[in-house]
């Protein structure tokens, strides 16, 4: 955990107690520790947040140059994560959880497939990784770096047994409505990369949906009822991409 050294006193003002009450008490040298502090903390958090978005997008970027004119070209900022970012902090809204968790984990859930030689189907796995790696790097509490892998890791299906805090729920919601929203880039994967055939292309994004639909807290559903039933019944590319 980073922490400040001065006048022989060591503090910090990024663990979850800030301010705690030993705070002015340790600092009585200066009345206004606290707000000095708070003001501190503010700064470093928007430049937390901005920093891993910053490496995301970058990696998106070299991801989409590398895969440029082949079946794999993909920008998964642009086309997915800033809309499941866009969701936590929607969904976090007036709710007691950790939106700058829910934010880096939001920002960094699918970092992994950005990385062509990992393995997309234990995308989970390495993105948990590489956000620790990430956020250690960058002086983050350890306390709070294990939220965000904690998100992270268990956001896929298979992990929802392990799941016990309300962010990683929120972290499910977002992932799952913005797929609603992407409903043709999601059908580009088995139909362009997977090259699987029309009638395996539908199934296979109907399969996907109603692993997201399954999953959305019961509150959220009626938010995207309408759009699942009608994809359920599509027959071809056309009635699940509308061209
Ligand atoms: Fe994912
Ligand atoms: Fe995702």
């Amino acid at each position: 955990m980073p922490a400040v050294w001065s006048h022989n006193t060591r503090f910090c003002f990024l663990c979850g107690k800030f301010p705690c009450e030993n705070l002015p008490k340790m600092i009585f040298w200066n009345p206004d520790i606290v707000n000095r502090l708070s003001e501190l903390r503010q700064k470093y958090k928007s430049q937390i947040v901005e920093k891993m978005r910053r490496e995301i997008i970058t990696r998106s970027a070299r991801f989409e140059e590398q895969t440029k004119d082949t079946k794999d070209e993909y920008n998964i900022y642009r086309e997915h994560v800033q809309y499941v970012h866009k969701y936590v902090v929607m969904l976090s809204k007036d709710k007691n959880v950790d939106g700058e968790v829910l934010e880096l984990a939001a920002l960094l859930h699918d970092i992994s497939m950005t990385d062509l030689s990992l393995d997309r189907s234990r995308h989970n796995e390495f993105g948990a990784e590489i956000a620790e790696r990430l956020l250690t790097e960058n002086y983050y509490p350890e306390e709070k770096t294990q939220l965000v892998k904690k998100c992270i890791l268990n956001h896929s299906k298979r992990r929802q047994e392990y799941r016990s805090t309300e962010e990683e729920q929120i972290l499910v919601d977002a992932d799952g409505l913005s797929h609603f929203d992407a409903i043709k880039s999601m059908y580009s994967l088995p139909s362009k990369v997977m090259g699987l055939s029309e009638e395996d292309s539908v199934r296979f994004v109907q399969h996907k949906l109603t692993g997201d639909y399954e999953e959305l807290s019961d509150d959220l559903k009626p938010l995207v009822k309408e759009k699942y039933d009608r994809l359920m019944a599509a027959k071809c590319a056309k009635d699940i991409t509308g061209e």
